[in-house]
């Protein structure tokens, strides 16, 4: 199977909607004077909430067709929650994706595996793709190894998704995050082909072989390459990199 490269840039709390139509008018010229062949890799932004509008309106007018989605969902529909943004409302905006249990999310907002499972539901409730985020801290890696706790919050947050239903997995080693010290491709690859024996084992074979595996934790335009030459990391999650037009368009260019 051919799995297209899906290179997302996580912008996190950073740019508002007047920067956000910056930035992707910026990205926008510089994808064209690279000549970018959507053939070679899917590019999606994830802006704070606020952006989503300014940013789907500009995606469609632009030729590239860039996807977007949102950074977090809740997992109720509609109703008394104050703060939440639904699935509903995201898929009204045209967002394709959204990140679920991303490392952030679960130490500062303690989300659960089992919150994160009811996201998924509620993203797939809605036709969005969920992004379902996992890694180990630095005292797990110790612990158990490396492949131990995403597997298990993998395994769990799967319980969430509809059969048949697209899902994409980030693997976020969290002492690799913002840190600069990104994981080697080789342990990247390791952990990559582990969480793909859980999607088969849970949605069946053929997701297996179709779902992309995203690794994220301070990937640049340097070490982009190798990441992508490891048979089962089919993109990169992106932070700080994502926030610099030049460095990110380089990195959707990692072909060349
Ligand atoms: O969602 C993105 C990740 O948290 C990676 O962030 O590229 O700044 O290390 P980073």
């Amino acid at each position: 199977v051919k799995r297209t490269p899906l290179i997302a840039g996580n912008w996190k709390l950073n740019l508002d909607h007047l920067q956000a139509i910056a930035f992707v008018q910026k990205l926008h010229w510089k994808l064209e004077e690279g000549n970018h062949d959507y053939a070679d890799a899917e590019v999606a932004v994830f802006p704070p909430f606020t952006d989503l509008r300014s940013v789907q309106t500009l995606a469609a007018a632009d030729k590239y067709s860039l996807a977007y989605g949102a950074q977090d969902l809740s997992a109720h529909d509609s109703g008394a929650y104050t703060g939440e943004i639904s699935g509903a409302f995201l898929a009204a905006l045209d967002a394709k994706y959204v990140l679920i249990g991303h490392s952030e999310r679960r130490e500062y907002h303690h989300e659960t595996d089992e919150l994160i499972a009811e996201k998924v539901a509620a993203a797939h409730r809605h036709g969005i793709v969920p992004i379902i985020c996992v890694g180990e801290t630095a005292d797990d890696l110790e612990k158990h190894g490396a492949s131990a706790v995403p597997v298990a919050q993998l395994r769990t947050a799967l319980g969430g998704a509809k059969k048949g239903s697209e899902v994409v997995v980030a693997y976020e080693p969290v002492w690799a995050i913002g840190s600069g010290q990104a994981a080697t491709a080789e342990q990247a690859q390791q952990v990559a082909e582990a969480l793909r024996a859980v999607v088969a084992e849970e949605l069946g074979a053929e997701a297996g072989e179709s779902t992309r595996i995203l690794y994220g934790g301070s990937v640049k335009s340097g070490n982009i390459a190798g990441f992508l030459r490891e048979k089962d990391v089919d993109g990169a999650l992106v932070g700080g990199a994502s926030l610099v037009v030049d460095e990110f368009a380089a990195i959707v260019r990692f072909k060349s």
